[in-house]
């Protein structure tokens, strides 16, 4: 099991935030591309990867499966020279769900793989069924049993993948296996965030041969195998978005750097909409409350459609802006639990199933909450750090998952956060 330290957040609100703060590696793009490992051969290096639970469970998963894998300073290092486990282990699968996307590369790189099903967990039900439907017209044999999910196939053929929905996971796993299926795949309706097209460029500088990449119809040309290389992976929008958003609710004024501003473009724009001073410097970018901003109604989509993942901190930034705003979730079923804690520091907010409605006040109040997810903890964080007084944060373990030190990053902006 892994144990979670059981800490507290103390927030003091009130200081606008100021200065530099650098972005950290993304998540999302490191947790496939370290199962996508499985695929080479050879000893290389992954950098800029962000030092956070999550990806300390997938490289735990990478060495139960003969993976050589290490971490030191944001670099992982890589020696894929032995014999590889097909099976994974349930505590880590269950640990995190992304451990499932050791499947498709144990499939494709073995001809085997049995992962336990990876379960629903706060934000919704969370499936796997297109992964499999992808998995299986490559021709692998499927069975459900006891609770995991065993693929076989001794050769996996190529073939024409329709996604009922572009899912981010479904994408990276199908993708993976057929980089090293006979012949040309075609996978269309595919997911096109910036951590799939991550993917892609790793796996290409490996030796894969995809195209479309950008696109919502890739190619892949099936290769017999993959050489390991050293690369570096893309900042973490999601991290720059929170601390845009953190700025904007402090009525601060800070400087992000190694932003790629192309992966943030539906965001900027619905700020820009609303009167934030946003400016763009090669991989600057510079953000500034100048004037009151105003309501706005965001809907979540698949890139480049609004993120799903920015949406709690967004409804925290729309409870403390004058006027009524609106969010609807079409991404995740029930995604909406940071507005029951939002609502304890004296937010406005109503839930009609994947609609919220915020009504927003002038100040909010401390108190005490408790984070149910990862983004819906990056929302508390954000809506403490201008209420008044002092809020306490617990289950701190959601936030560690996805935030390289956000409050040590916060604090050398000028935020009074205290954890114990
Ligand atoms: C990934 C991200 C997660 C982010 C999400 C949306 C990682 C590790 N996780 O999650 O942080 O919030 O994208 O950007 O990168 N679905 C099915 N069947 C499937 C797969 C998905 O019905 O087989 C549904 C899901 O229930 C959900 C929707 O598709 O309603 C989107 O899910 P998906 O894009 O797969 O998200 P994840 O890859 O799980």
């Amino acid at each position: 099991m892994i144990k979670h330290k059981k800490q507290v957040m103390f927030v003091e609100g009130g200081t606008p935030l100021s200065g530099t703060v650098s972005s950290s590696g993304a998540k999302n793009a490191t947790l496939p591309i370290l199962a996508a490992c499985i695929l080479t051969n050879g000893s290389f290096s992954l950098t800029n990867i962000p030092n956070l639970a999550d990806i300390h469970v997938m490289v735990s998963m990478l060495n139960e499966l003969g993976v050589g894998a290490t971490f030191t300073n944001n670099t992982v290092h890589i020696n894929n020279t032995s014999q590889l486990h097909h099976t994974a282990p349930y505590h880590l699968v269950t640990a995190m769900r992304a451990s499932f996307f050791v499947a498709g590369p144990l499939l494709a790189k073995t001809g085997h793989a049995c992962v336990p099903l990876p379960g629903g967990c706060a934000i919704g039900t969370r499936p796997i069924d297109i992964h499999l439907d992808g998995f299986k017209k490559l021709g692998a044999t499927i069975h459900i049993d006891h609770g995991n999910v065993s693929l076989s196939a001794n050769t996996l053929r190529a073939a024409n993948i329709h996604l009922a929905y572009p899912s981010v996971g479904a994408t990276e796993n199908i993708l993976m296996a057929a980089c090293l299926a006979e012949g040309t795949s075609y996978i269309s309706n595919a997911a096109q965030e910036p951590e799939v097209t991550d993917l892609c460029y790793f796996l290409n500088k490996a030796g894969a041969k995809i195209s479309g990449i950008n696109s919502s119809c890739l190619t892949i040309e099936g290769v017999r195998s993959l050489k390991g290389l050293d690369y570096n992976i893309i900042p973490d929008r999601i991290e720059i978005g929170t601390l845009m958003l953190a700025t904007l609710m402090t009525k601060g004024s800070i400087h992000i750097k190694n932003v790629v501003e192309k992966h943030l473009s539906s965001l900027i724009t619905v700020l820009k909409q609303m009167g934030a001073a946003i400016k763009l410097k090669q991989d600057s970018l510079f953000i500034e409350y100048k004037n009151p901003l105003t309501s706005n109604n965001i809907e979540t989509h698949p890139f480049p459609g609004f993120p799903t993942d920015m949406q709690a901190q967004m409804m925290a930034l729309f409870s403390v802006i004058n006027g009524t705003s609106s969010i609807t979730e079409t991404v995740f079923e029930n995604r909406f639990q940071q507005a029951q804690e939002l609502k304890r520091m004296g937010a406005e907010i109503r839930i009609l199933k994947d609609h919220a409605i915020i009504q927003g006040i002038e100040q909010l109040s401390s108190a005490e909450v408790k984070m149910s997810d990862l983004r819906a903890g990056a929302a508390l964080v954000n809506a403490a750090l201008v209420a008044k007084g002092t809020s306490t944060l617990f289950n701190l373990y959601h936030l560690q998952r996805g935030y390289e030190c956000y409050w040590e990053k916060l604090n050398a902006l000028g935020a009074k956060i205290r954890v114990n």
